[in-house]
């Protein structure tokens, strides 16, 4: 009681010795962690708003500074409207098919083990993963379904938001965004199309860089670029590939933090008509 109301500890040092010894680990633990957050290496290296980072009071206010200042914090945000947790209203094929990126990301690095964009082993390679590798079959089959389910769930969320009228004021720029991102969704699915090297690639790729060779002005140019050469070769699968596996992801991966980020700054997801 008398410790309730400050009195007991005056002048009796021994007992709040006492007390300090009788630390569990876990308080120490965490007394050690409040030291090093708020030591100035710390701080050097966590930014503001990061979790590490102490000096913000735990309030409303400061937790939606502290999601403002962070892309990822976007994406799990403090508050959401009720109405935008409802599965019934996105059909969550926006989170969907970030969800299919992540499989293609995954599924991708481990083909890339086994793949060498070259003309003389591309083909045999892939034979190779299907037959000879643990898992390949597998692994190789839920890139491919991944990337055609992606192709249908990215224009099925666009389908979405277009019935929703998501695409007006003050939502309009994410739009924007968000064809840019059909768009790289498109070019990633027609590049690796062409990474078997067979048939259907060749040709493929054939058709699509003729059709290339229509653009007005710089139609030859751009052709050329496109192949690595006069004719379809080795370059021409070397420069897909690259474009596949590094340039086509660096790029859709920064649009989808922009997209994220716009979703909240937009005030969440649109309300139901
Ligand atoms: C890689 C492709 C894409 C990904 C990963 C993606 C992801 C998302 C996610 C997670 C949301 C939150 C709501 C939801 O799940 O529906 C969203 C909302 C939105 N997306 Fe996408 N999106 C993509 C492509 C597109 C496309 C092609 C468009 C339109 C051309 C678009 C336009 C929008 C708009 C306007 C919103 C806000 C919707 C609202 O407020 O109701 N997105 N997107």
């Amino acid at each position: 009681m008398a410790r309730l109301f400050g009195l007991g500890g005056r002048g009796n040092g021994s007992s709040d010795e006492a007390t300090k010894e009788r630390k569990s680990p876990g308080e120490r633990l965490s007394e050690g962690m409040n030291k090093f957050q708020g030591s100035q290496f710390a701080t050097s290296i966590f930014r503001p708003g990061s979790i590490f980072r102490k000096g913000y009071t735990d309030s409303p206010r400061n937790r939606s500074y502290v999601v403002m200042n962070s892309v990822l914090y976007h994406l799990h945000p403090v508050k959401v409207k009720r109405h935008a947790v409802k599965v019934s209203y996105t059909l969550c094929l926006g989170g969907l098919s970030f969800f299919l990126f992540i499989i293609l990301t995954v599924t991708g690095i481990f083909l890339m083990f086994f793949y060498r964009p070259a003309a003389a082993n591309a083909w045999g390679d892939i034979k190779g993963l299907q037959t000879a590798v643990t898992f390949g079959l597998l692994v190789r089959n839920m890139h491919r379904w991944a990337a055609h389910l992606m192709v249908l769930s990215v224009f099925l969320h666009m389908a979405r938001v277009f019935y929703h009228g998501a695409y007006k004021p003050p939502r309009e720029f994410n739009w924007v965004i968000g064809v840019i991102l059909l768009l790289l969704t498109l070019l990633l699915s027609f590049t690796g199309y062409l990474l078997p090297w067979d048939q259907l690639a060749l040709w493929a790729v054939t058709v699509g860089t003729n059709m290339m060779g229509y653009t007005p002005v710089f139609g030859s140019q751009v052709q050329f670029v496109l192949i690595g050469g006069a004719t379809i070769s080795s370059a021409t699968l070397l420069r897909w590939y690259v474009l596949h596996v590094l340039m086509f992801p660096f790029v859709i991966v920064i649009f989808m933090a922009v997209h994220f980020w716009r979703v909240r700054k937009d005030g969440g997801i649109s309300g139901p008509l």
